[in-house]
């Protein structure tokens, strides 16, 4: 028996609607195939994009999009994305595939993407390969609505008044496949990049220095200490990779220990956000600076004989519960988490839809997004968790993974029962409920949605009842749950 305990008069904030964000990089089929088809495509699609994947991206109210990359970002000249489909120049994706990529979809088509969604943009621009000027016109471009060449070449294709782009990203992974540069030389080329993003009219830049990875606190403390001054954000990558990097697990099939370790490493992703988050309080104890976390998610091998450098896995319940650990952890942390990107959108990594050809499947991860919709921009609320560990010897955490919020007096609940094979029973206490309604996905560890069967989505759900104001839940193994509460 478990047991959740809210304290409504707790909490670490509002939970920025952004922590619901994603990532599509020009990696295999995420943008190609994936998002984008093209006008002449036989899949339906509204300028060249896909429209079964913008009406699923639409019914989670999907709040920002980052692209091009991760690595690609630091390999990508915009203007070669820009212009007459025929006259765009072509490059050969050295990070992912060794493609040819032919740059039809740039600019332009991915804020038509974000303006067909309804999403915010996030643009990551190239510091690795890329000149100030380089980055700084591309700011231009986009956000200046003055009398300049530049600005003259848009409207020239196309676009007559500016976007007002807001995120900015000042280069990826700046200590890897951005560059491998050292701390101490990013800050000073963060600090010199960031000076030539200009404001244009009310257009202000939120401007994110490129940040550490996983547990590398070295590299949060030098940026913090030389770049906090000019910068909004600080990004965060941490993939969660059971196993090792040279032999990942396989995405389906995986034992109940495999199961274990993954989930085990995607809670230990709250100590390392708080590691973070306790060096940026030395130098920014108000929190204006958020924290980030561009990049995160499951990566094990890729579908066999599928494109190694196309990163396409299949997405379980065992994602699902992944994706419930990090943003019932992220809600948590709201108090610095202000943004986060799960990678990759579509066909690439913990994917939340899939394609083949003109077929499109839903995956489990999808469904959670769904499910803590209504986290966004809902105040935390403090939540104690007694549950039982579970696990193995090696692997082990809380049974139950939970986060609270509440809006318009209404307390939203998300809880997921991680045992795979059996159910709990939880008590929601410190509410005083009246009435309560609730919605859930459940099913086999490793089950999940096929191209030619997808069983999985979220349905109503019923089997709790309230007593004395408090809610008794009977979860199902392997589930993860929302549920609402009012007086
Ligand atoms: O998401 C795949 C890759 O992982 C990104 O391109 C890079 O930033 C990270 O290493």
């Amino acid at each position: 028996m478990a047991k959740i305990t809210i304290d409504r008069e707790k909490s670490a904030g509002t939970i920025s609607r952004y922590i619901y964000g994603h990532f599509s990089e020009h990696l295999g089929h995420c943008i190609y195939g994936g998002l984008f088809v093209g006008k002449d495509s036989k899949i339906p699609n509204e300028n060249g994009i896909r429209k079964d994947a913008v009406e699923a991206m639409k019914a989670i109210r999907l709040p920002v999009l980052r692209w091009p990359g991760g690595c690609f970002a630091d390999e990508y000249h915009w203007r070669d994305g820009i212009g007459p489909q025929e006259k765009r120049r072509n490059m050969v994706n050295t990070n992912w595939g060794g493609v040819t990529e032919d740059n039809s979809f740039g600019t332009h088509e991915f804020l038509e993407l974000c303006r067909q969604v309804g999403c915010e943009p996030y643009i990551t621009g190239n510091v690795g390969s890329g000149t100030a000027q380089e980055m700084s016109e591309w700011v231009e471009y986009l956000n200046s609505d003055g009398d300049s060449t530049v600005v003259r070449e848009r409207r020239a294709n196309g676009r007559q008044d500016s976007w007002g782009v807001r995120f900015w990203g000042v280069g990826n992974e700046s200590w890897g496949c951005g560059g491998i540069m050292r701390p101490e030389y990013y800050a000073d080329v963060y600090r010199r990049y960031q000076n030539f993003c200009r404001q244009y009219g009310e257009h202000k830049l939120y401007k994110i220095a490129c940040g550490p990875s996983d547990v590398d606190t070295n590299w949060t403390e030098v940026l913090m200490k030389n770049a906090a001054f000019c910068m909004d954000g600080l990004s965060l990558h941490n993939y969660t990779i059971p196993g090792s990097w040279e032999h990942k697990n396989s995405a389906t099939k995986f034992t109940e220990a495999d199961y274990w370790e993954t989930l085990a490493i995607a809670a230990d992703m709250e100590r390392k956000v708080k590691m973070h988050a306790e060096i940026m309080d030395k130098y920014d104890p108000d929190k204006r600076i958020g924290l980030i976390v561009d990049e995160w998610g499951t990566w094990f091998e890729v579908e066999p004989g599928t494109n190694p450098g196309f990163l396409y896995q299949q997405n379980t319940m065992r994602d699902a519960m992944v994706a419930s650990i990090h943003l019932d952890l992220f809600n948590r942390c709201c108090d610095r988490v202000f943004m986060a990107n799960i990678a990759q959108t579509v066909n690439v990594l913990q994917a939340i839809i899939l394609t083949q050809d003109e077929k499109m499947v839903l995956t489990p991860t999808y469904y959670v997004f769904d499910l803590y919709q209504h986290h966004m921009d809902a105040k935390e609320l403090a939540c104690g968790i007694e549950a039982e560990k579970l696990g193995t010897e090696k692997h082990s955490l809380p049974g139950i993974s939970a986060s609270a919020s509440e809006k318009d007096g209404i307390v939203t609940v998300t809880l997921s029962n991680l045992d795979p094979a059996k159910g709990q029973e939880v008590t929601i206490a410190g509410v005083k409920a009246g009435k309560a309604a609730g919605r859930i996905l459940q099913g086999k560890m490793d089950q999940y949605n096929d191209f030619g069967s997808a069983p999985l989505k979220a349905e109503e759900f019923s089997d709790f009842e309230i007593r004395g104001g408090e809610v008794i839940i009977r979860m199902p193994a392997c589930s993860v749950a929302e549920i609402r509460i009012s007086d």
